[in-house]
């Protein structure tokens, strides 16, 4: 039987997210954490969560605290806080900022639940999985974010709409940066099995078009309703999902790579992994020359923000 811990749950994607991975059968107990001085809305939240239950029928436990400690015993810590991405703010505007909450909470992990799989929610995903890592000091195969999962799902329902199949029929993936510099993968691309550049209609999809909305999905959805929940919430809880349930599917998450793609290496990126209730494992993969450049493009990008963020962190120590 599992336990989770949720820091950040009194945000809306944290609030939702405990929701949602409440209704897996192996999650025994959910822990909500907040800042001090949150405790009253943790409590109203804890309540509103139990009567949820009550009226679906399920057993979950929920408990909430703001004191590091209970932390202890968490088979799976997902970190949510940070400051909320502005509509017109970049995801690597947020780094520094975010960074030093994310460096802050990593550090009481390592101290009091190094045993956990550590998902990173918190945006700019790549570099705080990257913070998250160094921080912890956990194993890079037992820290990770979401990275470009929640983008592949967005590009499955656009290719659907376009096709007028079901989602489940499409399979596709977007690797690299959660943000601009994100890949799509059209050679892994399939609808009903079928490569999707051997179907007539694939010369018609407005792929440029499609990859904007895919790109502006997040900010859009800020500019109308103040923040992303069900697709982030949602996600989150597939990815729990797979954990607890041993599913070795393969996500695409952001995860550390070392030579997995083409010997591209040392960061933390989306990219296509096994997951397991042992941690996330990158799939080795090669691609073709357009998508491995684009890719590389992606990765440098990361990689000097990361730079940045690290060195911003060290003069606060
Ligand atoms: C999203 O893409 C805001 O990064 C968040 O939904």
């Amino acid at each position: 039987m599992v336990k989770v811990a949720i820091i950040g749950a009194t945000g809306q994607v944290g609030s939702y997210a405990a929701h949602a991975i409440s209704q897996i059968p192996q999650i025994k107990e959910v822990t909500l954490f907040g800042r001090d001085g949150n405790q009253q809305y943790l409590e109203g939240l804890s309540r509103d969560l139990v009567d949820s239950f009550a009226a679906r029928g399920t057993n979950t436990r929920i408990s909430w605290s703001c004191d590091e400690k209970d932390l202890r015993g968490s088979d799976i810590i997902i970190l949510t806080s940070g400051v909320a991405r502005k509509a017109d703010q970049s995801r690597l505007d947020l780094a520094v900022e975010n960074g030093k909450i994310v460096a802050s909470f990593a550090e009481k992990i390592g101290r009091t639940a190094s045993e956990a799989l550590l998902l990173i929610i918190s945006n700019p995903v790549d570099i705080m999985t990257a913070v998250a890592l160094k921080y912890s000091g956990l194993p890079p195969h037992r820290v990770f974010g979401l990275g470009t999962h929640l983008d592949s799902m967005r590009l499955k329902s656009c290719i659907a709409e376009f096709f007028n199949v079901h989602v489940s029929e499409v399979h596709t993936r977007i690797i690299g940066e959660h943000g601009d510099t994100m890949v799509p993968l059209w050679s892994a691309t399939t609808i009903g099995g079928i490569q999707i550049n051997n179907l007539p209609a694939f010369s018609h999809l407005p792929k440029d078009k499609i990859m904007e909305r895919v790109k502006t999905s997040g900010s859009l959805i800020i500019r109308s309703k103040g923040s992303t929940v069900y697709g982030p919430g949602d996600a989150i809880a597939t990815v729990v999902r797979t954990i607890v349930e041993d599913e070795h599917r393969i996500l695409t998450v952001s995860a550390f790579i070392k030579k997995e793609v083409h010997d591209i290496g040392s960061v933390c990126i989306g990219v296509p992994a096994r997951i397991t209730r042992g941690g996330v494992f990158p799939v080795p993969i090669k691609l073709p020359d357009d998508e491995l450049e684009a890719f590389r493009n992606s990765t440098e990008t990361i990689r000097n923000v990361t730079r940045q963020v690290f060195e911003a962190l060290e003069e606060r120590e």
